[in-house]
């Protein structure tokens, strides 16, 4: 597949008379795709059943027939005013019990009964309308599940939905008191109807009941995607997608997925080095106008997964944006950098957000490819010579790597739940992990942990899965050569209980978890011959053999028959070597990479990728800053 570039675009926000302009525009720049119409509701339906679609429909004619392929958002994400007066419980409620008002986006209940079927009529009018308009080639639903801490509400309609769910997944109250262990605190229910949100208790609620809840909150995103997507799949063949957010765990992204054909997601690399990344000073001033080289791989490559192969990037970061604590711009080279590495890891269509800069609402400051002046910013020469770049390039195919990270939200919500330590994080825990691999320059697959079609690989990793199951521990030893569970993995059951008969998936190893301990940040655990254990630790006993051992003499990973454990949550020193080990026992050759140097194989191609700002060194090839260097396979690969 040929990957292609597109743009966000806003019609409603300027005079119609600039449109076709901007439409010629965009093609001569080398665009081939257009979003449109995710926030525009209050101008479709400026008044309950007063639709105006006219401008919508030039709008799409304009763009289409300049020759770009349009993709249509349903404006889910932005009910506008006069749906409050219609529905005044539709809002959510944060965990204080406070209303989230209108006045921003986002502001919907994901239970809401009476919301949910407004969006989805408002779908069906489009679908109805655009459905087989030859210019509407993708349809995007909502925008951003989850994004501004959306997805968990503790509304009547969440509390009512709650009891209703946990009825269904517990049969009788008895059931759900023994699998939570309500006896515990004298917690224990009557009725499913006594059941509150784990909210406003006095202290810790019990995780048990704040893991259901959890459960409850994802299944309402899905459950409010689908109603969407079940009123458009009649009514277009287009395919149907989503954009995820980075660093967004607060829903089972694969489970959103499955309902839809591709999986897109918004990368900003400058705005979540600063936003949402734990590092030291030192690698953010680092990476400060280029992003962490790791953060956009990593939702590459998960969301190739959530998209069964098939992803975008829908909104690539063109320049400052306007939302995080402070607001660098791009060095030069960077905006191209992105787009091309998005490529390398499989991106059919890298969009960027947006067009031109509006002069106006909160994301004013916000950079486009314009100015709101409509003179070009620094990102459309970038936009234009990653076009240049991509028709030299022709077709890149992805192939399977040889190694995969299982993936696992709930693992999230449960040590969300309880954390236990304050520096343990599963995001931090599987990033840390995905970091190593690609230090030492693989090509990296992630895959749901619920996933049965995992196979073929070499080596997968699984750290801080919540809940192992004997099927899981038979799928990954059958689906690779060796796998490395740890730490915290297997903890808890599915009702957030200490297993009654140790850590299932260490059955075969003979190995156990005697007892956790958890650390301050400025201590850590050493491990003979170097590295060490941060965070976590599980002490471990048994007879399987002890691979590394703590300066203390206890284990730090035990392993046998294609099945190792790590005791504690490695520091980069330790993960280096435990990657170094587990690639001397599976034959996997690792090409050791400087920091901020990044490869990507593809079939045809080698992506080297440099996200530093200085020129990098690398088996005798001397590749820019901020550049990227792509190799034909054909040719021999140096090193
Ligand atoms: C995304 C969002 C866009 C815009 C953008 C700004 O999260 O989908 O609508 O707000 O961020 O960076």
């Amino acid at each position: 597949m040929t990957p292609e570039l597109g743009v966000c675009y806003y019609p409603e926000h300027w005079p119609e008379a600039m449109w076709a302009e901007d439409a010629d525009l965009m093609v001569k720049s080398g665009l081939s795709w257009v979003r449109i119409g995710e926030f525009a509701w209050s101008r479709l339906e400026p008044a309950p059943s007063a639709l105006l679609f006219d401008w919508l429909d030039r709008a799409i004619e304009t763009l289409g027939a300049a020759g770009l392929k349009v993709v249509l958002g349903t404006p889910t994400a932005t009910p506008p005013r006069w749906m409050l007066d219609k529905h005044p419980e539709m809002l959510a409620v944060d965990a204080q019990g406070q209303p989230r008002k209108f006045g921003s986006r986002r502001h919907y209940c994901f239970s809401h009964q009476g919301y949910i079927a407004e969006s989805a009529r408002i779908a069906r009018i489009m679908g109805e309308r655009y459905g087989r308009n030859p210019h509407v080639a993708a349809w995007q639903i909502d925008n951003e599940y989850g994004c501004h801490d959306t997805t968990v509400s503790y509304s009547q309609s969440a509390l009512h939905a709650f009891q209703h769910w946990l009825a269904v997944q517990y049969g009788t109250v008895e059931a759900l008191n023994a699998a939570w262990g309500n006896v515990f605190w004298s917690m224990e229910y009557g009725s499913f109807d006594q059941i509150d949100l784990p909210n406003l208790t006095v202290t810790e609620p019990n995780p048990a009941h704040v893991l259901a809840f959890r459960r409850f909150s994802s299944d309402q995103v899905v459950a409010f995607n689908r109603a969407q997507v079940d009123v458009l799949r009649p009514l277009t063949d287009a395919p149907l997608l989503h954009n995820y957010m980075g660093r967004v765990l607060d829903f089972d992204h694969f489970e959103v997925g499955a309902d839809l054909d591709i999986a897109t997601w918004d990368s900003y690399p400058i705005g979540f080095l600063s936003d949402r990344l734990e590092a030291d000073e030192a690698h953010k001033t680092a990476f400060l106008q280029q992003g962490d080289p790791d953060m956009q791989a990593f939702h590459h490559d998960l969301y190739r997964a959530v998209g069964r192969g098939r992803w975008w990037v829908m909104e690539q970061q063109p320049g400052p944006v306007n939302w995080a604590p402070y607001n660098p711009a791009p060095l030069p080279g960077m905006v191209r950098l992105w787009s091309l590495e998005a490529v390398a890891h499989g991106a059919e269509v890298v969009s960027y957000f947006r067009w031109r800069q509006a002069p106006f609402g909160q994301e004013q400051m916000h950079a486009g490819l314009f100015t709101p002046a409509n003179i070009p910013a620094p990102a459309l020469a970038e936009a234009r010579e990653t076009a240049h770049d991509l028709a030299e390039l022709g077709a890149v195919t992805q192939q399977q790597a040889q190694v995969a990270i299982l993936f696992d939200y709930a693992s999230d919500w449960a040590w969300t739940a309880q954390p236990q330590g304050a520096g343990f994080n599963y995001f931090r825990l599987v990033f840390s992990a995905y970091r190593a691999l690609r230090r030492a320059g693989l090509s990296v697959d992630f895959a749901s942990a619920t996933d049965n079609a995992v196979a073929g690989y070499k080596l997968i990793l699984a750290p801080g899965l919540a809940t192992l199951d004997g099927d899981l521990e038979r799928r990954l030893t059958e689906g690779c050569d060796l796998a490395i569970l740890g730490p915290r993995s297997g903890a808890i059951t599915h009702d957030f209980q200490i297993p009654a008969t140790g850590r299932p998936g260490l059955s075969e190893l003979d190995c156990d978890v005697d007892l956790v301990e958890t650390l301050p940040p400025n201590v850590q655990r050493n491990v003979d011959g170097g590295g060490a254990a941060h965070h976590w630790i599980d002490r471990l006993s048994g007879t399987a053999p002890d691979l590394l051992t703590f300066t203390d003499g206890t284990p730090a990973l035990k392993g046998a028959n294609g099945l190792w454990y790590l005791a504690g949550f490695p520091d980069e020193a330790l993960w280096d070597r435990v990657i170094a080990m587990a690639a001397q026992e599976v034959g996997l050759n690792l090409h050791p990479l400087p920091a901020g140097l990044r490869r990507r194989e593809t079939e045809q191609h080698v992506f080297l990728i440099n996200y530093n700002a200085i020129p990098v060194t690398w088996n005798g090839q001397e590749i820019d800053a901020c550049d990227v260097v792509i190799a034909k396979k054909d040719a021999p690969e140096e090193g």
